[in-house]
Parts: structure tokens; C-alpha cells; sequence
């Protein structure tokens, strides 16, 4: 099992540039099966999560080229099943893009109910309420949803809950539906932008993405694009975090500023410099932190994929700071982690009340979750002593080179995979 040793205390300094947009990059990957022309995908991020989703569309005919390490041809004309395996899927969340992906395409799908990160109750009842009222008959049996239609026709739908994936699921769909589609409460987050765009780039017709009624006309095909991926809003966010918590001057390059305004907001208030350019930012953190209130909410509000990095950052705030999670229920499980490291925190069911501590110590922990071991490894990077952080594959699900990049920045991390690697970086921890 892989874990990553940190040697904490060091001001992260330097230059870092963000990939691809992950969660955009899924959506994406199962669009681009929409077509029987070949798609060119370009700044797909190199994490587990992108992989399994390629590696399912292998199995079930879709030839993938990987022109280099962030592009891809996909060509689906060869695709000879609309049943996903459950091998590879039942690991993610994003498999539910299949649903909608396959049903606009071949009016019939069937996929692995979705896993992903356990981080609360995660419902798809939005996605079924969609696909229903464009004329999908939607079972779930044997641990699989399946959806099938004579003809997909447009519709007008009004989701009860701002749902990421359910708008960008009945998105797609509602491409290749007849006829006009309304999506009232649509999620406004930069990548379902970005997927609509894409769609867009193949021949849909969809507008209003980014505002929270989305309007789609239905047309008989989608052809190929050749198209890029946004940067990643949570990565560059993260690293934004990572100063706060660490100290230091690090210049976020590959970003879209506009998309980071709702953390730029919360860094700048707890006593981060922050400057924009055209396409980076810069962050510097040299005095103390003072304490906040954050509250997750739908973009553009605080992401709650950000939750944990800035809970990071408050621990070492002076004073009492308070983040509630009004995004998922059972975000907050990586806090006892963070309590071995020293930290003051009390969870009472979606709040969490922060205590300022002068520093973080050094221990042995597990990354809980994606995000919730991104924001563990910035608590070790900041801690006095020796970090030791177990389940890192949650990590690797989204953070591209994460070990690397942060070492550049004059972070001491490495990821090893054996006692006996283990035990080596025992002598450069006495060097
Ligand atoms: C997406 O998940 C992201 N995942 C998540 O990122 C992110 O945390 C989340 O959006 C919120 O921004 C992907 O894009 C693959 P939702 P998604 O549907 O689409 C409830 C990460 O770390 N809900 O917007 O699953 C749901 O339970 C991951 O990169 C229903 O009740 O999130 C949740 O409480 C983690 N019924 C809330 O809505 C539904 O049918 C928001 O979920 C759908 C959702």
C-alpha cells in the first residue's frame, strides 16, 4: 500500500501549473462517446479517475489513442455494448455519465449504481426524475441502473436539489432528445459549463450552462471536435490552501481567476495576499491567519470540494472559526485525523468549530477520502516532525503528480510503497 512521509515546516515556495479540470474531464470522456466520429480531448488530468472511465469505454469497443499524456482520440464507432462492467465502474462516481451518455446515443444503458468517495448519502434520484420525464423507462436492479427509451423527448424539468451530476446526466441525454428541453435549478459549477461546451463543440444546441436554467433544442447527431479541458478549479484551489497552511509565495499558473474567486475571497479575509493575472495567481502567506466562517454551497458559493483544505488552513487561525457543510452529510470524517495532528475541532453535525492552534504535530494517518487526503497531506506539510499518511490511492484519484508538484515547491514528501522504502526515508529524515 502506498503512503506518502512528509517532513513538515517548510514555506512552500516557487511556481506550480494546474491540469485539467478532473470532474469536467469525466463528463467529458463519457460525452465523447456520443458520436461514431472520432473526439480529440485535450488536458484530460493523468489521475485514477480518468483512467477507469477510458478503461471502461475499452471494454465495451471505443478505441482510445493517447496522443500524449493529456490527449486522447476517442472513436466509438466500433462500440458494441451499452452494458459497462461493474469491474472498473463500481469504484466511481462519475460511471452514472454513462446513463445519460448512452441513453441520448442508443436510447439503452445500463450501469454499476455509483460509488466514488464516501462522503454522505449521495442520492441519484434527481438523475432518474430527469430521464423519466424525457421518456426513459429507469429500473435499478442487481446493483445496476438501467434506462432505456423508443425515443428520447424533450421536456421541462425542474430538479428539487442543485445537482452537479443530474444536470450535466439529463444534459446530455437531452442532446439527442426531440424536441426543446428546460432545466430549471440547474448547478452552475465552472465544468458543467465546460461540458457544455464540449456538447456544443459536437453539434448540440444548449444554452444558459453557468446560469440556473438551461435550455437545450435536441438534434439527430453529434459529430467529432476536437476540444480542450478548463483547468482545474479544485487543484488550483488546493494549492491556494496549501499556502495558507504552510507559509510561503507560490505563483498558481494554468488557472481561470474568475473561477477561484469564492476561495481568492476567503484566503484574502484570513490574511493571504493575493494577486490575479490573465491566467495565474499568486498567493503569499507569511503572517498569522485570523479565523472565518465558511459555508459550502453551490458554485459560485465556497466549493464544498474545498471544505477540507480551507478547515486545514483555520486550524492554525487565530481564534474560533466555523465551516458548515451544506453539501453533503458526512463530510466532515477526516477531522479525527486532523485532531492527531493537534488540531482543535468539534463536529456537530454539519458544523465544525475550530479552535486556532499555534501549530500541528507530526503522526501516522489515513486519507479518508480525495479531498480529505489532499487537505491531510497540507496539514503534514505544515506540521512539525514527521507526517506519515496512509490510503493515498484516494489521492491519486485527482491530484495529478501531487507528491512531485509539491516537492518543486520545496516540500519534503515522498511516496513509497514498502516497509523497506519506508525505512530509507528514515535516513534522509536524519540527513
Ligand atoms: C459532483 O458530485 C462532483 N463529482 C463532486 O466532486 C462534488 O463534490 C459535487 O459535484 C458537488 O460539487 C463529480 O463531478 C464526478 P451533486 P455529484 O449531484 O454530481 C444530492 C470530488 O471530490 N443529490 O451536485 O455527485 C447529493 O447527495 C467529488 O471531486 C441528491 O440528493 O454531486 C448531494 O448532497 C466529490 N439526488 C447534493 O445533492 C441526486 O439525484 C449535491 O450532489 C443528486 C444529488
Amino acid at each position: 500500500m502506498e503512503r506518502y512521509v512528509i517532513r513538515g515546516g517548510h514555506p512552500l515556495v516557487g511556481e506550480v501549473t494546474i491540469g485539467g479540470a478532473k470532474n469536467a474531464a469525466l463528463g467529458i470522456i463519457a460525452a465523447a462517446i456520443m458520436t461514431t466520429d472520432p473526439v480529440r480531448i485535450e488536458n484530460i488530468p493523468d489521475v485514477t479517475d480518468t483512467e477507469v472511465l477510458l478503461k471502461a469505454e475499452k471494454g465495451i469497443g471505443v478505441k482510445v489513442d493517447h496522443e500524449d499524456r493529456h490527449t486522447v482520440i476517442i472513436d466509438s464507432s466500433k462500440l458494441n455494448s451499452t452494458f459497462i462492467d461493474d469491474e472498473y465502474m463500481k469504484k466511481i462516481r462519475a460511471s452514472y455519465y454513462f446513463v445519460g451518455a448512452l441513453l441520448g446515443r442508443d436510447k439503452r444503458a445500463e450501469v454499476p449504481l455509483p460509488g466514488g468517495c464516501n462522503i454522505g448519502v449521495r442520492g441519484i434520484d434527481q438523475h432518474i426524475k430527469g430521464f423519466r420525464a424525457l421518456g426513459a423507462k429507469v429500473n435499478i436492479a442487481h446493483g445496476c441502473i438501467s434506462a432505456e427509451a423508443k425515443e428520447l423527448h424533450g421536456a421541462h424539468i425542474f430538479f428539487d436539489k442543485v445537482s452537479v451530476g443530474a444536470t450535466i446526466n439529463v444534459m446530455m441525454a437531452a442532446s439527442l432528445a426531440a424536441g426543446r428541453t428546460v432545466i430549471e435549478n440547474a448547478a452552475k459549477e465552472p465544468h458543467v459549463v465546460d461540458i457544455a461546451n464540449f456538447l456544443n463543440s459536437m453539434g448540440a444546441n444548449i444554452r444558459g450552462a453557468g446560469t440556473d436554467v438551461i435550455r437545450i433544442r435536441g438534434v439527430e447527431r453529434l459529430h467529432g471536435t476536437d476540444y480542450a479541458i478548463i483547468p482545474d478549479q479544485i487543484e488550483a484551489g488546493t494549492y491556494m490552501a496549501a499556502v495558507a497552511a504552510c507559509q510561503g509565495d507560490m505563483v498558481i499558473k494554468n488557472v481561470i481567476p474568475k473561477h477561484l474567486e469564492c476561495i481568492t475571497a476567503k484566503l484574502s479575509e484570513i490574511g493571504c495576499q493575493i494577486t490575479e493575472f490573465d491566467d495565474a495567481v499568486q498567493v503569499t502567506r507569511y503572517e498569522p491567519l485570523s479565523s472565518t466562517q465558511v459555508r459550502t454551497l453551490p458554485y459560485p458559493g465556497f466549493p464544498t470540494d474545498m471544505q477540507p483544505q480551507i478547515t486545514v488552513a483555520l486550524g492554525l487561525a487565530q481564534g474560533i472559526s466555523i465551516v458548515t457543510e451544506s453539501i453533503f452529510d458526512n463530510r466532515f470524517k477526516y477531522v479525527d485525523e486532523l485532531i492527531r495532528l493537534g488540531a482543535s475541532i468539534k463536529v456537530e453535525n454539519n458544523m465544525a468549530l475550530i479552535t486556532g492552534v499555534s501549530k500541528y504535530t507530526g503522526a501516522g494517518i489515513v486519507a479518508p477520502d480525495l479531498r480529505a487526503g489532499a487537505a491531510l497531506v497540507l496539514a503534514g506539510l505544515a506540521a512539525e516532525g514527521e507526517t506519515v499518511i496512509d490510503d493515498i490511492s484516494y489521492v491519486e484519484r485527482g491530484y495529478e503528480d501531487f507528491d512531485a508538484k509539491l516537492r518543486d515547491l520545496g516540500a519534503d514528501i515522498v511516496k513509497v510503497s514498502s516497509e523497506w522504502e519506508y525505512e530509507k526515508t528514515k535516513l534522509r529524515l536524519v540527513e
